[in-house]
């Protein structure tokens, strides 16, 4: 504990107790402890976590940029995990949340802010608060401000903004409330096969010393960090980094999903949840199995019926409050790294791609990654997952080395316009407006873009040169400032109906004892995320008067606080592949973040503060939304919302089996006039005695809510899909739907229904 920490900000102090008596009075106390020495850990730390879904239905998913991929349902939930450390009640303190969604976004970051000013103060600002995104490609997009992230969602997206910055809040608040005196434990390990290159080709022209300091191509560490309370020492959390792509799950799928880092998760705490025993399991029981088929023959299904706005939270398995236990999967330099790790092949063909372009005799939509479990994606996510639940358990079990020394933290705001970079040997360059290349519009072999470009072009054809020029011809400056980059949408050009890029970039360091965390606003391939991690450890190293020391672990937390695409490094650039396309400041953008952060690092070894810089623009009030809500629905004469459509199929051995996967269907409206957030669409039933207990949710990885939409979206169908798992108990038991539907203008109404009973032996 650090003694200068420990003296109260008298003015903030007595703001608190104006208006926050209750809470002031449990930080005093906690005060107190500190004071007395009566202290079981280091800091203060509190973890929470909440249900970020949004909605299942009709809108794009973010990731891919297929106007095609509309969400129709959900295989498991999102959340937002926060923690919080703080060196006293009323010391240096910071929020981390991992956000399950593909990347932050600025509009995010400033409403949260917002929201925490108005509720706590000046405690959780810019920059002591760090929002970054899992990077899954499953989940609902809409939500980013600026133009281009916001094309094939035809806009800006409320309900899928809403869902996103009150689950933030809220983790954050949770995680707040939970603050109590706890250790934190730091560890590190490989990940086998989680993650390859993509562009392999681009990696090589990074210099060949470079390269021979580094086993592999990719980052294969894991750097975790162990949340254990002081009082019970039991772990209330567990938060790594490791890099591999969220695109296990491909750019044809329709489920929401936290896809591998998400599943990763999911497995984590449920392996907590049943390593403590708690949680509703239901007991073993003895019955005779042609009993039990007798029995489930005589339960029907039962038609829709009404309920309550929050019936499907009692069916929740799982108490998310935070107050149990939270991990969470943290996204790192992912940049070139892909979960599809049996490499890319040509679907025509089945040959390997080209290796330079990634494409097959010059078609890009042809070369396809593959991951572990292919054809099968679901599987693919569930192995990804599982490597790095596997690696994280291991490191969590033997964490002992623990955290010591100062919360600490700087935050600046760069527009990256025309940074001057001061580069070797005294010359200086600058980076460029925003801007995409032909390599853009090719995608990657996690998933193809548009025919007719290929990773690594430099040229453009004169049609798509024409059509460019309708949007914005780039200007002198931006295509000699770009190259080698062929511009393809000069976006940072580009401000109608509003800025398609940003110019402004947040930048963030946080620091926990000898542990430092960077917030990047984007996706630094591996060898750029080395270099920027090298680069701040040294300056902290050589500025700090021994404070730092040469332990120091340095991790990137990727796609933080805002979205600008990639960061590749200048070699890479020259190959202009998918991730330097998208490197959108230019062929310096690199050497722009590693000046910009060894200012934040120079400042945090020497105890400076870092000028603010400036602001970047709440562009709220210019978004445009073009799609849809849900029409008013209708069921077919006769029909309740919630009555079976087509019924659970026996299968002819008249009981279900490991693997085996039952489904029923409902009739059901738009899941969108009610998210049924912290609730669920989804519930498998047991029979036990006379009452049917909740044993699986839609947050289940063997569950699977399923949307279609029919008759204009007057009503659809809802699907339920379980696929039983190996650890199932024999039994009787029924799949159950929630879900809400709105006449219009009538009020939101809540239905269930369940499926006729069932067993498994
Ligand atoms: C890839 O491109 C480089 C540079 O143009 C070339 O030397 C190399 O032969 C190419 N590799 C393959 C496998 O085509
Ligand atoms: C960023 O800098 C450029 C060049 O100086 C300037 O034109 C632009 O207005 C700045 N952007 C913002 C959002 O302030
Ligand atoms: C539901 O299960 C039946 C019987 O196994 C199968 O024929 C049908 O295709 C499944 N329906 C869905 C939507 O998965």
């Amino acid at each position: 504990m650090y003694l200068p920490m420990l003296i109260p900000h008298e003015s903030k102090t007595v703001k608190m107790m104006s208006n926050k008596g209750r809470k002031c009075l449990l930080l005093l106390s906690l005060l107190a402890f500190v004071v007395l020495g009566v202290v079981n850990g280091e800091y203060l730390i509190g973890v929470g976590s909440y249900d970020s879904t949004g909605p299942a239905a009709a809108v794009n998913l973010m990731g891919y940029g297929n106007i095609q991929q509309n969400a129709a349902g959900i295989h498991f939930r999102l959340r937002a995990r926060a923690f919080v450390v703080a060196e006293s009640p009323n010391g240096a303190r910071f929020a981390f949340v991992n956000l399950d969604a593909g990347m932050a976004s600025q509009l995010v970051t400033i409403k949260v802010l917002e929201r925490l000013r108005s509720r706590f103060g000046d405690l959780y600002t810019e920059e002591n608060v760090a929002i970054s995104g899992i990077h899954t490609h499953a989940g609902p997009g809409g939500y980013l401000q600026y133009v281009l992230y916001i094309v094939t969602s035809l806009g800006f997206v409320k309900q899928s903004f809403d869902a996103i910055i009150d689950a933030v809040e809220q983790s954050i608040i949770q995680a707040h409330n939970n603050l109590k005196p706890g250790s934190i434990f730091i560890n590190r390990g490989d990940v086998d096969n989680a993650g390859i290159s993509r562009s392999p080709s681009a990696y090589l022209l990074n210099p060949a010393e470079e390269r021979a300091q580094y086993p592999t191509n990719v980052d294969k560490q894991m750097t975790l960090l162990k949340f254990v309370d002081g009082e019970s020492r039991e772990s209330i959390g567990a938060f790594n980094w490791f890099a591999t792509h969220g695109t296990s799950m491909s750019r044809d799928n329709r489920l929401i999903s936290g896809d591998n880092k998400g599943a990763a998760a999911r497995f984590f705490e449920d392996w907590y949840r049943s390593a403590l025993g708690k949680g509703k399991s239901a007991n073993r029981s003895n019955v005779d199995g042609l009993l039990l088929i007798e029995k489930a023959q005589t339960i029907g299904a039962t038609g829709g019926q009404p309920c309550s706005k929050t019936s499907s939270r009692s069916s929740k398995v799982r108490i998310n409050d935070g107050s149990l236990f939270v991990a969470a999967f943290c996204q790192s330099n992912v940049g070139d790294v892909s979960p599809n790790v049996l490499g890319a092949f040509c679907t025509d063909t089945g040959k390997p791609c080209d290796f330079n372009r990634s494409s097959c005799n010059g078609d890009d939509t042809l070369c396809v990654g593959r991951g572990p479990g292919y054809p099968d994606e679901i599987l693919s996510t569930k192995i990804i997952g599982d490597r790095q639940f596997k690696t994280a358990l291991e490191l969590f079990k033997s964490a002992k080395e623990e955290l010591t020394g100062k919360i600490d933290y700087r935050h600046a705001y760069v527009n990256f316009t025309d940074i001057e970079v001061e580069l070797e040997g005294n010359r200086v360059v600058k980076t460029c407006p925003a801007a995409v290349g032909a390599g853009f519009a090719a995608g990657t072999t996690d998933g193809p873009g548009q025919f007719g470009f290929q990773q690594g072009d430099t040229e453009i054809n004169p049609f798509w040169k024409f059509v460019r020029n309708l949007l914005k011809k780039p200007s002198a400056y931006q295509e000699k400032c770009q190259k080698p980059k062929p511009v393809l949408l000069s976006t940072g050009e580009m401000f109608h109906p509003y800025a398609w890029a940003p110019a402004i970039l947040p930048i963030q360091m946080l620091r926990l004892g000898q542990l430092i965390i960077l917030s990047v606003p984007g996706e630094f391939t591996t060898m750029a995320g080395r270099r920027l991690r090298e680069a701040v450890k040294e300056t902290l190293i050589s500025n700090g008067n021994g404070e730092f020391r040469e332990d120091l672990q340095v991790v990137i937390a990727g796609l933080t606080n805002t979205y600008s695409q990639y960061v590749a490094t200048f070699e890479e650039y020259t190959q202009q592949r998918y991730e330097a396309a998208s490197t959108v400041y230019g062929p310096h953008t690199l050497s722009a973040y590693i000046q910009e952060f060894k200012k934040l690092a120079k400042a945090m070894a020497t105890g400076v503060k870092v000028p603010r810089g400036p602001s970047p623009p709440d562009l709220s009030s210019v978004q445009i939304s073009l799609l849809l809500p849900p029409p008013g629905d209708l069921p077919p004469p006769g029909i309740n919302f919630g009555d079976i459509k087509e019924d659970v199929a026996q299968p002819e051995s008249k009981t279900f089996k490991m693997g085996d996967r039952a489904n029923a269907t409902f009739w059901s409206a738009d899941p969108r006039h009610d998210l049924l957030t912290e609730g669920t669409f989804a519930v498998v039933e047991k029979l036990e005695g006379e009452r049917w207990i909740p044993v699986h949710d839609d947050d289940d990885y063997c569950l699977f809510f399923k949307w279609k939409s029919e008759n204009y979206g007057l009503y659809g169908s809802a699907t339920i899909e379980w696929e039983v798992p190996e650890e199932t108990k024999p039994g009787i038991y029924r799949l159950r739907h929630y879900g809400s539907s709105q006449k219009i203008f009538s009020p939101t109404e809540y239905f269930t229904g369940a499926s006729s009973a069932f067993t498994v032996s």
